[in-house]
């Protein structure tokens, strides 16, 4: 640099600088939709809890949901600005934590690239998640290339941030794993860092990127309505935070337990014991229930499914009021989209260029801006 020239702001911090001194965490949804109970309890809820002590970014994976829906564009729109009314009114907060559209950052496309190369075509497929996709979803082998490529994209979504932690449900643990070794590799290639490293030296050691961990919450894999499977929409057994008591009843009501009377003891670690735990938020009245049904002391599988639909009920009120605020309110959310998707990038570029720097591909600043 020309000894008077202004020192870049362009200057790459060190990977653990962070705007506001927090740790950082980043997680996020494919736009499928509503999001219902089994992603409040898995993993927005922890999210809405994070929000003071760390810095949160929240990323909406439209680009994910072209994976399988790419004849849908509209309906992938609309799902984004549903989603983002989900999460105000689960609590996240907008001022706080960014909310951010995948497709405005152009940093997770271009590490999704460097990435892939990263990464042996064959293990990126022996990712069981996707595998499981492949089949819930009868794929077959029709899927596009790009379906994979979701994978190794999701990898840069996280790393982009640089990120401590990633809180998410149980089924999104192969992608941080797969996440981790990108993390590793990198860093190994073109950091200098040691094969021999531990994960939690890598940033010490001068590695891009931290070896960032998976969060899986207490209620990793709730079992949706049917009583069998994981709560999906695809699969209709969800209980939305839209739904009234009416239909949370209903829907509970179908929930399958096997036991035929009152007096038949039953499993306490059936389904909906799942949700008697999960959402009855008196310790004392949840061990009383457990202990009744263990015994099949007189009480019916209809009456604990009440009490659950009450206090589901309770948790929901507040967030269904919350979320009539934002109905038919387009802008608003856009905005939001926008105010977060620019805090995403600040960071994200950041990334970029001390990625590229490592890997001999530095060659320009840039600055990215929307109007
Ligand atoms: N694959 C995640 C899901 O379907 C969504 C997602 C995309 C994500 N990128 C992410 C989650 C990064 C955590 C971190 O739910």
């Amino acid at each position: 640099m020309h000894p008077n020239a202004e020192p870049s702001s362009n200057v790459p911090p060190s990977p653990d600088t962070t705007v506001t001194g927090k740790p950082r965490i980043l997680t996020g949804d494919t736009p499928t939709g509503q999001l219902h109970l089994g992603h409040y309890v898995g993993s927005v809820k922890r999210r809405v809890e994070l929000q003071d002590s760390h810095e949160c970014y929240f990323i909406i994976a439209n680009m994910h949901a072209f994976t399988t829906r790419v004849d849908q564009p509209a309906e992938i729109r609309r799902d984004c600005l549903e989603i983002v009314r989900d999460y105000l009114a689960m609590g996240i907060d907008p001022k706080r934590s960014a909310i951010f559209l995948q497709s405005e950052i152009p940093a997770i496309a271009e590490l999704t690239f460097l990435f892939a190369m990263l990464l042996p075509f064959n293990r990126v497929m022996r990712n069981p998640t996707l595998k499981d996709e492949i089949k819930v979803k009868n794929l077959g082998d029709n899927y596009s290339f790009g379906f994979p490529l979701y994978a190794v994209g999701q990898t840069a979504d996280i790393l982009a941030f640089r990120p401590v932690q990633v809180p998410v449900g149980e089924d999104q643990v192969p992608h941080i794993e797969l996440t981790r070794e990108v993390a590793r590799k990198f860093n190994q290639l073109y950091c200098g860092v040691s094969d021999q490293a531990e994960d939690k030296d890598h940033d010490r050691l001068g590695g891009v990127f931290p070896v960032p961990e998976a969060f899986v919450g207490k209620v990793g894999r709730l079992i949706g309505t049917d009583g069998v499977n994981k709560m999906s929409k695809s699969l209709h057994n969800a209980i939305f935070i839209t739904d009234t008591f009416k239909q949370i009843k209903k829907k509970l009501g179908q929930l399958y337990t096997g036991r035929q009377s009152m007096t038949e003891p039953g499993d306490i670690n059936n389904a909906l014991f799942q949700y008697v735990r999960t959402f009855i938020t008196d310790a004392d009245r949840v061990a009383e229930l457990e202990r009744a049904y263990a015994a099949g002391d007189n009480i019916g599988d209809g009456h604990i499914k009440v009490e659950v639909a009450e206090a589901i009920d309770r948790m929901l009120e507040p967030m269904r009021e919350r979320r009539r605020e934002y109905e038919g309110d387009d802008e608003t959310i856009i905005d939001i989209l926008r105010d977060g998707s620019a805090r995403a990038n600040a960071v994200t570029e950041q990334t970029l260029a001390m990625a590229k720097e490592a890997a001999s591909l530095g060659f320009f600043d840039r600055e990215l801006r929307y109007r």
